[in-house]
């Protein structure tokens, strides 16, 4: 399997990177560091990924798509699937006070920045006749809570790219999914959630075997989805 994974640092990016490493896949990982990149290139390849390439970049960088495309299919030989982990929580305040600014700079992360990585990778994967778009989604792209309006309108919009995607390349072998990974301990859900003690949730490894297990199991009937990975864990 080949697969291209976004802010591959730390989080759930990490640990999918890792997890698919320990089953020997080929990899193309993600980072905006380039000192981050290369210790996520040495531990997927210690881990038993059969091939890493590394592509760095921030998400804002309007050639990171091309880039990780041509990574993709030229040094890989190949993507299957792309999982667009990377993204930020933005500002965590009611929508009476969130600012114009503020919100812009979220969406350009959360929502025009996925689209900037996936707009190159379409073309290839439909003259390859298969590929898999794993847009990370969440519960916030479902529903609504308080003091959550960029996050969720980041998270909406994420989840009707994955469907409309998945509708454009119905015929062209294409699977366009949404995931939401539920409560997963990483640094985005202890911003989230303050002070709250976050240690009952998911690990980012329990997370990772559940997106493993999906990798595997993707079959064409999923395209459209809106997929939660506990449905994926053991
Ligand atoms: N954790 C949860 O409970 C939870 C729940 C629902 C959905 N999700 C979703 O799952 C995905 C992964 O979340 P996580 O919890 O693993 O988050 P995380 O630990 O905060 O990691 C976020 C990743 O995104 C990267 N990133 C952020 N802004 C970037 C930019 N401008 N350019 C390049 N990379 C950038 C970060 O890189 P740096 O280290 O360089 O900042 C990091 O690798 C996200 O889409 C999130 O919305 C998470």
């Amino acid at each position: 399997m080949r697969v291209a994974i976004t802010g591959c640092n730390r989080g759930i990016g990490r640990a999918v990177a890792l997890a698919l490493a320990s089953e020997g896949a080929s990899l193309l990982v993600h980072a905006r560091r380039q000192e981050s990149l290369d210790a996520i290139v040495a531990e997927a390849l210690e881990a038993g990924a059969s091939q890493v390439v590394g592509v760095l970049g921030d998400l804002r960088d309007k050639s990171l798509g091309e880039r990780m495309a041509v990574a993709g299919f030229e040094t890989l030989g190949g993507l299957d699937a792309i999982l667009l982990s990377a993204a930020i929580l933005g500002p965590m305040v009611p929508v009476a006070e969130l600012e114009r600014h503020a919100l812009r700079q979220a969406l350009d992360i959360g929502v025009v920045a996925q689209v900037d990585l996936v707009r190159p990778l379409l073309p290839r994967f439909v003259a390859q006749g298969h590929g898999a778009l794993l847009w990370m989604s969440s519960g916030l792209g479902r529903f609504g809570l308080p003091g959550y309006g960029a996050y969720a309108a980041m998270k909406h919009a994420v989840e009707g790219l994955a469907k409309v995607v998945a509708e454009e390349h119905r015929d062209d072998g294409l699977i366009s999914l949404a995931i939401a990974p539920g409560l997963v301990q990483t640094e985005m859900l202890q911003a989230a959630l303050g002070t709250e003690d976050v240690s009952e949730h998911q690990t980012p490894e329990e997370t990772a075997q559940g997106f493993v297990r999906l990798l595997r199991a993707l079959e064409p009937e999923m395209n459209g989805a809106s997929l939660d990975i506990g449905d994926w864990l053991s």
